[in-house]
């Protein structure tokens, strides 16, 4: 059962505990794409950074890739599904309208008293979803929070098309959130949308196939990521600096690129996972902050800045140290 609302005393900071990602097993790399496209290598990775993508097979569901990944990040958490409080999933392709996939991915790992909640904000449904599992945690409603992003977006793909075909894989990653023992936690986070230009990305219910004006996603994306990302460093009294690893949303390595650069952000504190999962929407960032554990850019401590931006247009942007409920004694031993 959830937790009731603490009614005085100390707030608990919230704090990412742990990060786990899963993706498919089948592997569609840019040479599986010029077999059938007009394309090539050259111009994916000169254009987009893009080399590799996994697609889910017929016979595999999403529900079963996001189960994994949030196995993993409690597993990575040192802690229990059973004590799960709530599950929330961002994802714009479920296995079905309805339900969503939260009910099925709470069931498969074993989180039998969780609240179970779908969200969709395109590619910054993970970042909503990480700034309510903080406000569950800071207002004592929650003690356990699992966040998921999980999408497959190969099933809403135009794979004839070859300016999108080749730009979107599947995929989940997730952390779990946690009061921290000490330190700064998660931050505040910023969020914004332009509703006027909805139709420069979007996906129709009927034979949903995503269709996109490149070059305006490209040009707004880079401009509003840079701009909400500014916005949540002044919000957190936090200079680019001072951020150990920035994670944009994984759309396209140049864009990425143009952000860091825009921020004074080094290249080598930033995060280019896109490389091996395309775009993977509402996955991309917890599937880069797995990969970034994996390849050892987050210490406990950390200081990562996150920023998204999407269909819409959404756009949103949070700072988090990373895993800090460690103490003193555990960060320095
Ligand atoms: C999609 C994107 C990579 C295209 O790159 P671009 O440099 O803008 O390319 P353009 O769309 O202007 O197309 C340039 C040419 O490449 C061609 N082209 C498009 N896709 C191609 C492909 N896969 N292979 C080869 N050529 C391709 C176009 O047909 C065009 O040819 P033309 O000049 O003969 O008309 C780029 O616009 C982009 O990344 N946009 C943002 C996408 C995104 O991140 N969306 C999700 C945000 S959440």
């Amino acid at each position: 059962m959830t937790a009731s609302p603490r009614s005085g005393g100390e707030r608990p900071t919230p704090t990412i505990l742990g990060v786990g990602a899963a993706v498919p097993s089948q592997l569609i790399t840019n040479a599986d794409l010029v077999a059938r496209l007009d394309t090539s290598d050259e111009w994916i990775v000169r254009r987009t950074g893009i080399r590799e993508r996994r697609h889910l097979r017929e016979t595999e569901t999403l529900a079963e890739i996001a189960a994994a990944a949030c196995t993993d990040a409690i597993i990575d958490a040192g802690c229990s599904a059973a004590g799960v409080d709530h599950l929330i999933v961002a994802t714009i392709t479920p296995d079905r309208l309805t339900p969503g996939l939260a009910p099925a991915v709470a069931a498969r790992i074993g989180a039998p008293s969780a609240g179970v909640l779908d969200i969709n904000a395109a590619c910054c449904g993970f970042l909503y979803g990480l700034d309510q599992a903080a406000a569950l945690i800071e207002s004592g409603r929650a003690r356990s929070v699992l966040v998921c992003g999980a999408e497959a977006l190969s099933r809403i793909t135009d794979h004839e098309d070859r300016a999108t075909a080749v730009l979107f894989g599947d995929g989940a990653g997730a952390v779990l959130v946690g009061p921290g023992a000490r330190g700064r936690g998660i931050g505040s986070f910023v969020f914004g949308y332009d509703d006027t230009l909805a139709d420069t990305l979007y996906a129709e219910r009927e034979g949903p196939r995503l269709r996109m004006a490149g070059q305006q996603v490209y040009r707004h994306a880079v401009h509003r990521m840079t701009e909400a990302a500014q916005e949540v460093l002044a919000a957190n009294g936090v200079s680019a600096e001072e951020v150990d690893y920035f994670v944009a949303h994984q759309a396209n390595a140049r864009i990425v690129s143009a952000v860091a650069d825009a921020l004074g952000v080094p290249h080598e504190k930033v995060s280019f996972n896109v490389e091996w999962t395309a775009n993977t929407s509402a996955a991309s960032i917890p599937l880069a902050l797995a990969a970034a554990q994996r390849e050892g850019h987050l210490q406990p401590g950390s200081l990562v800045a996150m920023v998204a931006f999407g269909a819409g247009f959404v756009w949103a942007a949070g700072l988090a140290a990373w895993k800090d409920n460690m103490t003193e004694t555990t960060r320095s031993s």
